[in-house]
This record gives structure tokens, C-alpha cells and sequence, in this order.
């Protein structure tokens, strides 16, 4: 069956402005991956690698000035679509219907100035001929399933009077309102304290099974991505360095960067005060990425060929994937 989701080649640049003469900024660079149905796929790497700007693509919300190449189709209800190429009503049907996304920050996707409980029916209207009334029925059935007790009273609220935890259950209230097939969750739970993370967390997944849908989640934290999704997909400055399963990846990365991520996430059985090793160096910034494998000036394996060109991902195990052929001969 084909996956709902399918990236490929994916490559989004920043063209030099006139003046500074410069070489485009390769933001993402040939990215290819892809999203089951009912599926969880996690994206993770440091901040800077692409993340958003491949969640943003997915929804043509491209910062001004960009430029994407490549496909993303889609498995619609009218067959497959290239998302990238999708105008006008088409778009607006996929975007906050079909496809939702949930942002790091509620405050900045929220407006100050309207309540809660009308930005969720407001999602609801966008996409249904329905009343205004049953629209609020609705967005308060939306807020009682992301557990937000009293909802009717905190319908009426606007966002600033909402703890940080209460605005992200409202985003996510207003993601599922439409009972889309696919949502996006960029970095969801980075802005919350824990105990918050956790329960946002188990509250995803949770609504994810129970609604049967399936799930980009974002984050730069390697653990919370392994937590809750089935597959992992590790970005390195613009370009997808590894991909498998979540056992795969968190337990035999095979790429030199993921095996540097892996050794950095703090485990119950970290000593207090014991500095955890962290990988050598600074991610690169997009435009001063060089023509070969990404990771090369921080790499302890480096070899010489590793500078000719982007080097081609190595199948190490069934379904399990690595942008590294030095250490991964076969
Ligand atoms: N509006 C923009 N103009 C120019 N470059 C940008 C813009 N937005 C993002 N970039 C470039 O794309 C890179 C990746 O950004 P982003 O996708 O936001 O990373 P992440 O979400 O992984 O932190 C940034 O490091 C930056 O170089
Ligand atoms: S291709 Fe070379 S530089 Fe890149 S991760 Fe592998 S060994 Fe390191
Ligand atoms: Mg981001």
C-alpha cells in the first residue's frame, strides 16, 4: 500500500539576495522520506538542520523567499497529489482539514485577541457548512477531548489567561477538530516544563490511536522522539542521515552523528554531575554547508572521499538506512 505521505527529493533554498552576490542557502537539501497510514514518523535533529522548513513545505507555508524543489505526494480522497504543486481551493482544503499541524509556540499561532473557544469553531467553519452554534458545540466537544476540564467556561477565555500546557491543549483541540488524516508536530512540547511534556505527550498519542491517525512529530530531542514514534528519521544540516525503525535508530544508530546524539541523551543511569559527551564542534550554518557529507568537518571517521559529494545512504539493516558507507561497508 502506498504510504499517505511520500517526500521525495525534497530541497528547499534561499536564492542570494542581489547584493551580497551570494550562493543560494541550502536549506534542505534532497530529502526523501515517507509516513504511513495511522503511522508515527519522528524527525529529529539539532536546531538549524530543516526541521521546520520541511513541516512548512508539506503545507506550501514557506517563509518569503524560498525555494522548493522536488514532490510530496499525498494519498487523497481523489487519488494522489503533489502537495508541493496543489493551488488555490485544493490547498485550503488539505491545510487545517486533511493535514493539521500543532507549532512549538501556542502563543504565536493563537490570536491575543479572540477567545479560545471561537478560534477552535472558527477551524471548524473553514471546513464544514454548518451554524455558527453547532460550530461551538463543537470546538467545546474538541476541548473536553484534549481534556481541558471546564471547557465551556474556558471556551470563553482568551489565550493569555491560559497556563502554557492549556494553550497547547488548545492548539491540539483545534488540530483534530477536523478529524484530519495526517498531523504535523513541530517541536510540540519544547516550549512546556516536564511533567507538561509528558502529559502533552501521552495526550498525542493517545488521540492519535483513538482517531487512527498518523503523525509527523518534530523534535530535537532524540529521546521524546523515540518515546512516541515508530519510525525515526535523523536530519544532519539539511540532509536526512538516517532513517529506521525507533529501535533501530535508538539503539543501533549507524550513522557517526545519530551515535553522537544517542550517547548524549542523559539516562536514569547518568551520574549527577557527570558531564555527558557531546559531539565536537557546531552544526554548520545552511549556506556554509560543503558539496560532501555534511557531518565531514565534525566526523571522527572522516576519509579523504568523504569531501567528493553528498554520500549516497547505505541500507544496514531491513529498513534501516545511513548516510555513512565508511563505517558501514558491507
Ligand atoms: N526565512 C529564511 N531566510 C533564510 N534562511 C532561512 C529562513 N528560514 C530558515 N532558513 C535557513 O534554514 C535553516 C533551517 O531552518 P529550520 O527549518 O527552521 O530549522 P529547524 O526547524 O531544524 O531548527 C536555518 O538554519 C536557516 O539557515
Ligand atoms: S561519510 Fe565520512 S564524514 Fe560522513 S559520517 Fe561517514 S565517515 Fe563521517
Ligand atoms: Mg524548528
Amino acid at each position: 500500500m502506498a504510504p499517505l505521505l511520500e517526500v521525495r527529493n525534497l530541497t528547499v533554498s534561499f536564492p542570494g539576495s542581489k547584493q551580497q552576490s551570494a550562493q543560494p542557502t541550502v536549506a534542505v537539501r534532497e530529502l526523501s522520506f515517507s509516513v504511513d497510514r495511522g503511522g508515527v514518523l519522528g524527525l529529529v535533529g539539532e536546531s538549524g538542520s530543516g526541521k521546520s522548513l520541511t513541516a512548512l513545505s508539506i503545507l506550501q507555508l514557506f517563509p518569503a523567499g524560498a525555494r522548493a524543489s522536488g514532490e510530496i505526494l499525498y494519498q487523497g480522497e481523489a487519488g494522489t497529489v503533489d502537495l508541493l504543486k496543489l493551488k488555490g481551493e485544493s490547498l485550503r482544503r488539505v491545510r487545517g482539514s486533511r493535514i493539521s499541524m500543532i507549532f512549538q509556540e501556542p502563543m504565536t499561532a493563537l490570536n491575543p485577541v479572540m477567545r479560545v473557544g471561537d478560534q477552535i469553531a472558527e477551524a471548524i467553519l473553514a471546513h464544514h457548512s454548518i451554524g455558527k452554534r453547532e460550530a461551538w458545540r463543537r470546538a467545546i466537544e474538541a476541548m473536553n477531548e484534549v481534556a481541558i476540564s471546564e471547557p465551556e467556561g474556558r471556551a470563553r477565555s482568551y489565550p493569555h489567561q491560559l497556563s502554557g500546557g492549556q494553550r497547547q491543549r488548545v492548539m491540539i483541540a483545534m488540530a483534530i477538530a477536523n478529524r484530519p488524516e495526517l498531523i504535523i508536530a513541530d517541536e510540540p512540547t519544547t516550549a512546556l516544563d516536564v511533567t507538561i511534556q509528558a502529559q502533552i505527550l501521552e495526550l498525542l498519542d493517545g488521540l492519535r490511536q483513538k482517531l487512527g491517525m498518523a503523525m509527523l512529530f518534530i523534535s530535537h530531542d532524540l529521546a521524546v522522539v523515540s518515546q512516541v514514534a515508530d519510525r525515526v528519521a535523523v536530519m544532519y544540516a539539511g540532509s536526512l542521515v538516517e532513517l529506521g525503525s525507533k529501535h533501530d535508530v535508538f539503539f543501533a544508530p549507524a550513522h557517526p552523528y545519530t551515535r553522537g546524539l544517542k550517547a548524549s541523551v542523559p539516562t536514569l543511569r547518568s551520574e549527577r554531575g557527570v558531564d555527558l559527551p557531546a559531539i565536537p564542534g557546531m552544526a554548520p550554518s545552511a549556506h556554509a554547508i560543503s558539496p560532501g557529507c555534511p557531518f565531514e568537518p565534525r566526523c571522527e571517521w572522516r576519509v579523504a572521499e568523504c569531501q567528493r559529494g553528498l554520500p549516497p545512504l547505505v541500507e544496514v539493516g531491513a529498513g534501516h538506512w545511513a548516510r555513512c558507507p565508511v563505517i558501514n561497508q558491507k
